[in-house]
Order: C-alpha cells, then sequence, then structure tokens
C-alpha cells in the first residue's frame, strides 16, 4: 500500500488507518428506533492511507484501489452518487466543526464487498475519519467518530440509517459482540463462543440502501410512534394494546421492532448462559420477523436461509438493511466444513463472506 501511494501520488503517506466490516447477530432495523443491537467486527477491513498536499488548498485527491479509479473532489462541490462522497461528506462534517482541512492525498483500498449488508459504508467512514484524527492531531474519541460518521451518511450522502454500523466499526473488538443500547450510546462486550462460528454467507443479491424501501420503513416506524404518540417505538411492549388498533402494515411494523428488541436482550443472556439451541430459534424467529412483519427479505435470502437450516445450521437469519446482502448462521465448529460443503452444493451462488477459512480454502471445500 505504501509503496502504491507513492507511485499513484509521487509523495510518501504519512498516516494509514483502517475499520472493519461488521455482521449483525441481532436486532435489525431497531437501532433508528431507539432499540438495542448486538453486532460483532469481521475479518475484514478498509484501510485509507493519506497525506497532506499542501500546494492544494480544499482539494481531495482521491484513489480507489478496487475501482482502480482516481478522482479530485472539493468540499464546496455538488453532492454525487459517486462512492467518494461517503468521504467528503465525513471531511464536510469536521470542516462544520470548524477543523481546517488541508488539501489531501487519499489512497482506499477495501476486502470487505459492498452491497452485502456488512457495512462498507460505514468502514469507508470509519477508516477516514480514524486517518484525519491522527493526521491533523484531532482529539476525537472513538464515539466521537462514530457519531460524526453516522452523520455524514445520513446528511451527507442521504442514507438515513441508525448508528449501529459506525459505532461496531469504530469500537468493536474481535471475538466479542457490541450489546448497543441506541437510547443512550451505552454499551457492553459479550463473548462470542468458542465451539460454535457465526458464518456469513452472502446471496449473490447486492443492496443498494440509499435506492430501497430503507426509508420508507424509517418513516413507518416514525409514522406509528407518532399514532401512539410515544417517542420511538422503543417505547412500546407487547402488551401495548394500543398498537392493535393501527393500520395494519404499522402494526406489522410496530411488531418486529419490539420482538426484535426482545430477541436482543434474549440472545445476550443465551450467549452468556451458553444456550445455543436457544439462539439458533432467536435467530429463525429475527429471520422470519424480519420476513413477515419488516419485508426486508427477498427470496435469494429466504432461500439461502432455508438452506443453511436444512444443511445443519442451528440458527440463522439476514443480517444488515436487508432487500439483499447475506445471511448470519450459527454452526457449531467441528461441523462448519461439512454444513458449508452441503450448502454450496445446493446453492452454488451462494459466496462466503467469514467463514474461518480463505476464500481459495472455502471454494476447494465447496467443489471437494
Ligand atoms: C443498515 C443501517 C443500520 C441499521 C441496519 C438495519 O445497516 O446502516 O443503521 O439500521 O441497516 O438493522
Amino acid at each position: 500500500m505504501k509503496k502504491n501511494f507513492e507511485t499513484i501520488f509521487g509523495l510518501a503517506a504519512q498516516v494509514s488507518a483502517s475499520a472493519p466490516g461488521r455482521v449483525n447477530l441481532m436486532g435489525e432495523h431497531t437501532d433508528y428506533n431507539q432499540g438495542f443491537v448486538l453486532p460483532t467486527i469481521l475479518p475484514l477491513k478498509t484501510t485509507i492511507s493519506i497525506a497532506i498536499d499542501p500546494s492544494v488548498e480544499g482539494k481531495i485527491d482521491l484513489f480507489s484501489v478496487n475501482y482502480q479509479e482516481r478522482i479530485n473532489r472539493y468540499l464546496e462541490s455538488q453532492k454525487s452518487k459517486h462512492w467518494s462522497e461517503y468521504l467528503v461528506a465525513c471531511l464536510q462534517q469536521l470542516k462544520q466543526r470548524q477543523i481546517v482541512i488541508p488539501g489531501l492525498k487519499v489512497l482506499v483500498e477495501s476486502d470487505i464487498p459492498i452491497g452485502a449488508g456488512v457495512a462498507s459504508s460505514a468502514a469507508l467512514e470509519v477508516a477516514l475519519l480514524k486517518a484525519v484524527a491522527r493526521l491533523l492531531e484531532l482529539n476525537l474519541s472513538d464515539l466521537e467518530i462514530a457519531r460524526l460518521a453516522q452523520k455524514a451518511e445520513s446528511e451527507g450522502v442521504g442514507m438515513p440509517c441508525g448508528i449501529m454500523d459506525q459505532m461496531v466499526v469504530s469500537l468493536g473488538r474481535n471475538n466479542q459482540a457490541l450489546f448497543l443500547d441506541t437510547k443512550n450510546l451505552s454499551f457492553e462486550y459479550v463473548d462470542l463462543p468458542i465451539n460454535y462460528h457465526f458464518a456469513v454467507i452472502h446471496s449473490g443479491r447486492t443492496h443498494t440502501l440509499t435506492k430501497s424501501a430503507y426509508k420508507q420503513r424509517r418513516q413507518e416506524c416514525e409514522t406509528a410512534a407518532k399514532l401512539l404518540k410515544v417517542a420511538s417505538l422503543r417505547e412500546v411492549s407487547l402488551s401495548d394494546l394500543n398498537f392493535l388498533e393501527l393500520p395494519d402494515t404499522l402494526r406489522k411494523r410496530v411488531l418486529h421492532v419490539v420482538t426484535e428488541n426482545q430477541r436482543v436482550l434474549d440472545t445476550v443472556a443465551a450467549l452468556k448462559e451458553n444456550r445455543f439451541a436457544d439462539l439458533g430459534q432467536l435467530m429463525n424467529a429475527s429471520h422470519l420477523s424480519q420476513k413477515n412483519q419488516f419485508e426486508v427479505t427477498i427470496k435469494e435470502t429466504d432461500l439461502l436461509w432455508q438452506k443453511a437450516l436444512n444443511s445443519g445450521a442451528l440458527g440463522a437469519r439476514q443480517t444488515g438493511g436487508g432487500f439483499g446482502g447475506a445471511i448470519v448462521a450459527l454452526v457449531p465448529s467441528h461441523v462448519l466444513k461439512s454444513w458449508w460443503h452441503s450448502l454450496a452444493r445446493d446453492l452454488p451462488q451462494a459466496t462466503p463472506i467469514s467463514l474461518n477459512w480463505s476464500a481459495d480454502t472455502a471454494r476447494k471445500i465447496a467443489i471437494s
């Protein structure tokens, strides 16, 4: 990467920073309802190398290794649908806090799949903010970086996301899940089991959340909260009879959010008490709720979910924003190989995102 930087930009990188992708284990579409989530980080990352270019104030010279594309942007430039918008939006957030942004050379490299529901955009934002914070010696905590990144994505890019992705990508730890209360951003790390693997498998259908019904789901939740006269759906409980009077669609949305919040609490308890069969059932209930109540699954992820169970997973669920992307399945480590072999034979379009082995080994197992 160092050499790449010099070859492309003709000067040396001053700082590099990385941020991982994430898989959400439980709590989908709860974060923008002030609810609970339980994500963890993946062994995939985006790395950003950066240097100040004193010759061009305000110009951001960007190169993506993945796209093999170079682009010049200015902080004042018009919004665009380009990948560079995520980065420009983060720098604009810093500028709004009176931080002077010099001319920059920025190199981006990532092995996080895009549109798979594993937070490639949050990783891009957090990696950049961490690199710039180091470069300009800004005193920003990981939590402040998460907040800035989420604001950049919602205000700058126009994707009205919650804060789960940016929080876990900025504060996540290996082998632990981040049990986060998005109402007040308090969190706790929960150990993940050693003898079970959370396998993350891509359905092959990517999503673009900015173009999906994500925004609509968020609006439906806000309308329901208004009708129920509560600040957010976090305040609603299953015994709340008022929500039964909502129009059909809104009632289904509320039912998902309320039960999903409870599933996060139950999942944390099951993890702490090593109750893996229960954990699997909670994951299945979450998938079905995303399918039937929140209506964010698609036929490809439903099929992958079914095949993952048929092949011997204890439980599985669609993970991330939905409308495509990946599932996460709970598989006992000692059968992971045969599980993946059987799944890949049944569903050749399924591709591994996190399986404990390199992509090459996974491919060999699939065709063995
Ligand atoms: C996307 C958003 C998150 C969250 C999930 C759904 O990943 O960025 O804030 O809402 O969808 O749980």
